[in-house]
């Protein structure tokens, strides 16, 4: 069996027109949709993804703030700018871009941020409301992952589903997502990682994988149940005949012969992920205004 694509960049393609569609009605009420990115430092690999999350933002419709603080700046000035964005009624959404500068604890920021206008659905009410089965915002990963699997018309409703990886950013919210008891949910779900045995067993008996690993080509063909559904969260930079590339957690051509349906790297989650984003700002943009905002998405 040779697997289906799940053509990542075309469903992101699809989500941002209805990004716009929303955007669109929010301006009718004159309301712009606002993200306020922030940046500490100048590490080059955040620079590219501040600048990828701008001109995502632009090119539908939402207008992006770009934040910078100097990368020796003591821990307070952080603070208080996300205090003020937080306080800022023309702000609707703030993403703090990590990692962030030794003198700055991670999780005291992702706490600091206002919970509703928190578009990485990493502050810990949000995380708890995801968990309770009623979601504020779903990370961006995770909520790409599942609209994937929808728009392959996966069936998640009692599949056995194996997530590998079980990060705060994906492997655990997907993992919830996944057991919710909703249409695209339902799941049976089991979490593997680094001190899982006998991983392959595990994997060979899944409906669906899931690799968000950070370990190149982890999973290979000879671990994926034939027909099995495959998505590929990873995205590592790797040296082959003396060039820079990118590959997944998955071995995608041995994978691709076992599979039944499997996402590329690059051109899979990655950018549904950077979709997610804008849902997520244009849904804040509404609950800050009070405005209904009809999306596609799936709670
Ligand atoms: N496509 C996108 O938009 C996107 C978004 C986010 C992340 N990513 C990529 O997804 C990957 C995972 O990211 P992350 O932030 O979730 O990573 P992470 O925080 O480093 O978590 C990795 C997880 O994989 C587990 N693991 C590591 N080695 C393993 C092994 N040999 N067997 C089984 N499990 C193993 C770890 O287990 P322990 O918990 O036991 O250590 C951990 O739970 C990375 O490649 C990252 O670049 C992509």
């Amino acid at each position: 069996m040779t697997a289906a694509l799940i053509d990542g960049d075309a469903v992101a393609a699809e989500v941002r027109d209805e990004v716009r569609t929303a955007v669109e009605k929010l301006a009718a009420k004159g309301v712009t949709p606002t993200l306020a990115t922030v940046l500490m430092g100048t590490d080059p690999a955040s620079e590219t993804y501040v600048s990828l999350k701008q001109d995502d933002c632009e090119a539908v419709g939402i207008e992006a703030r770009d934040v910078r603080i100097d990368g020796d700046a003591p821990a307070d000035e952080l603070y208080e700018t996300v205090t003020d964005l937080n306080d800022d009624p023309s702000v609707h959404g703030v993403l703090v871009q990590q990692p962030l500068p030794d003198q700055v604890n991670d999780d005291g920021i992702v706490r600091a941020i206002d919970p509703r206008k928190d578009v990485d659905g990493f502050h810990p009410e949000n995380l708890g409301l995801l968990m309770r089965g009623n979601a504020r915002y779903v990370p961006c990963t995770p909520l790409g992952v599942q609209r994937l699997l929808v728009e392959a018309d996966v069936e998640t409703e009692g599949a056995d589903v194996v997530v590998v990886g079980r990060s705060t950013i994906v492997g655990k919210p997907l993992a919830n997502r996944l057991l919710a008891r909703d249409d695209s949910g339902n799941a049976t779900v089991t979490v593997c990682h680094s001190r899982t045995e006998d991983l392959t067993a595990k994997l060979r008996a899944a409906d669906v994988v899931v690799a968000a690993v950070g370990v190149p080509e982890l999973v290979d063909g000879s671990m994926i149940r034939e027909g099995a559904t495959v998505v590929d969260v990873g995205i590592n930079r790797v040296e082959r005949d003396g060039e820079s590339m990118l590959v997944g957690d998955v071995d995608f051509e041995s994978a691709r012969e076992a599979a039944g349906a499997i996402t590329p790297v690059p051109g899979g989650v990655g950018p549904m992920t950077r979709a997610m984003l804008l849902v997520n700002t244009v849904r804040a943009a509404g609950l800050v205004e009070g405005a209904d905002v009809e999306l596609a998405t799936l709670d």
